[in-house]
């Protein structure tokens, strides 16, 4: 299989053909993600909630992102890796969020970033385009801004919002991303972007008419628990699987059956 370039992005949109997008933060299980034949990983700051325990993604730095990052590099031979911008690494200054940004292709062997935010962040897409760093945006609920919002809730229910994230959408296109992430939006208004825009939409609670889906992996095979938003498909539930298997070992050696013979050297 060859390797997954952005222009495949743009192909599959034009023959209509969806994009698979997952989350991945370390070597074993982008490895598998990758064996599975997902077009994208998503190094997503969200591994401050799935792999760190916090409470929020606002903590994440650069240097975890960017250590996460080479761990999936590493293993993953075909589909494209996306590092995701945390809070605060493109927000301040043109010049931070192009430095960033660039560490993820420099020193983390990406392919793509990508960041929060709409309007707001166009001269840094801008920028970042300008430097040849592909560039995905994320609009709709975006968790870095879990303080504005309130909380992590659907955007986009009122005309006016949906009107505002539709305009958005064009802003970002034309500021150079060559795709757009919409989180938790209604399905008809991700449906609206998705047939204006030329680049791809990506969707994760935005219903079926995206150009592409993605979700966190811990959601998917069932090693989050903390909550389950609405969107989510839990494929699998490897948490109880470890958890047996781990009870067993467990029970084995304080019955004295682990190790047994086979286990042993002569
Ligand atoms: O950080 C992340 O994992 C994300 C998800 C929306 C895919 O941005």
């Amino acid at each position: 299989m060859a390797k997954t370039t952005i222009q495949d992005f743009l192909k599959k949109k034009s023959e209509g053909r969806k994009i698979t997008m997952l989350t991945a933060y370390d070597y074993p299980f982008a490895q598998i993600v990758d064996e599975a034949g997902i077009d994208a990983i998503l190094v997503g700051d969200s591994l401050g909630m799935v792999v760190q325990g916090l409470d929020n993604t606002l903590p994440v730095t650069m240097d975890e992102m960017i250590y996460h990052t080479k761990m999936v590099s590493r293993a993953v031979k075909n589909a494209i890796v996306i590092g995701d911008m945390p809070f605060m690494s493109y927000q301040a200054s043109i010049e931070d969020a192009v430095r960033n940004a660039g560490r993820f292709l420099k020193e983390a062997g990406a392919s793509a970033i990508k960041l929060e935010g709409g309007a707001e962040v166009a001269e840094q897409i801008r920028a970042m385009t300008r430097s040849e760093i592909p560039v995905m945006a994320h609009i709709g609920l975006t968790p870095q801004a879990i303080h504005r919002m309130g909380g992590y809730k659907v955007q986009g229910k009122t005309e006016e919002a949906a009107k505002r994230l539709l305009e958005e959408a064009h802003i970002i296109e034309d500021a150079g991303a060559f795709a757009l992430l919409l989180e938790a939006i209604p399905m008809k208004l991700a449906h609206k972007i998705t047939e204006e825009l030329l680049i791809p939409t990506i969707g994760i609670g935005a219903g079926p008419h995206c150009d592409g889906q993605v979700l966190v992996l811990h959601d998917v095979i069932g090693m989050f628990e903390r909550f389950v938003p609405k969107f989510v498909k839990r494929y699998a539930n490897l948490k109880d699987e470890a958890l047996k298997a781990i009870r067993t070992y467990r029970e084995e050696v304080e019955k004295g059956e682990f190790p047994s013979e086979e286990q042993s050297f002569k």
